[in-house]
């Protein structure tokens, strides 16, 4: 059986971003899991805020084509989301908004977002954990494109001493919780191909 593909990047693309680190670890969990993982940056695909006058006139950008078809060629999708004012970042959402616009002739809508499983997790300083951003952006998956969102899912609080130097998680319980989200993931993604 092929190793499911699975997709995982963060919504910071901050120097020493948390959420990269979260990334960073499920990456390597999930290829200890048996994944075939692609782990990407944001900021490789550098997009301008979504303007309907704009893509009217050029259509999506090649970066936001590029990443819807990232996503149509994984099974699933893990996504590490910080938390901004109790919801998910600009630089996420626009990601999200202009992959969501990019339709092949043919393609049913929001194509990148079906037929494959996405879990969410997010990293904080906070004592919550960025939970209120993975409330936000699983509003979005799900009631906006219409994906399937794994119901586990792994909050890191007080990120700033939840890391080691060896891409691990010092803390048990989002250890565990991120374990228990990536083995969900990795189920529903062969379930699903
Ligand atoms: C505009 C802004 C709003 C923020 N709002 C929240 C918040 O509502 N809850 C929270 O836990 N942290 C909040 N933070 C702190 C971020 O969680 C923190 O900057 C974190 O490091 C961002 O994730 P990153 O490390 O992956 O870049 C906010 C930060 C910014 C810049």
């Amino acid at each position: 059986m092929p190793l499911p593909k699975i997709l995982v990047f963060a919504g910071s693309i901050r120097a020493g971003s948390y959420n990269a680190r979260l990334a960073a670890v499920a990456a390597k969990e999930l290829a200890q899991g048996g994944a075939d993982v692609t782990r990407i940056s944001l900021e490789d695909y550098p997009l301008p805020i979504y303007d309907g006058d704009a893509e009217a006139q050029s259509g999506a950008p090649d970066n936001a084509r590029k990443l819807k078809g990232m996503m149509t060629e994984h099974a699933g999708v893990f996504i590490a989301s910080p938390e901004y004012n109790a919801s998910i970042t600009p630089l996420l959402k626009n990601a999200i908004d202009w992959i969501s616009r990019v339709r092949e002739r043919g393609e049913p809508p929001l194509a990148a977002f079906k037929g494959r499983a996405f879990a969410i997790g997010g990293a904080s300083d906070s004592p919550y954990g960025a939970l209120r951003s993975l409330m936000a952006l699983r509003q979005v998956l799900e009631l906006g494109c219409g994906a399937l969102v794994i119901p586990e899912q792994v909050t890191v609080f007080r990120a700033a001493t939840a890391f080691d130097d060896n891409d691990s998680l010092t803390d048990e319980r989002a250890a565990n919780s991120l374990k228990r989200a990536l083995g969900r993931l990795l189920e529903t993604a062969r379930e699903m191909t």
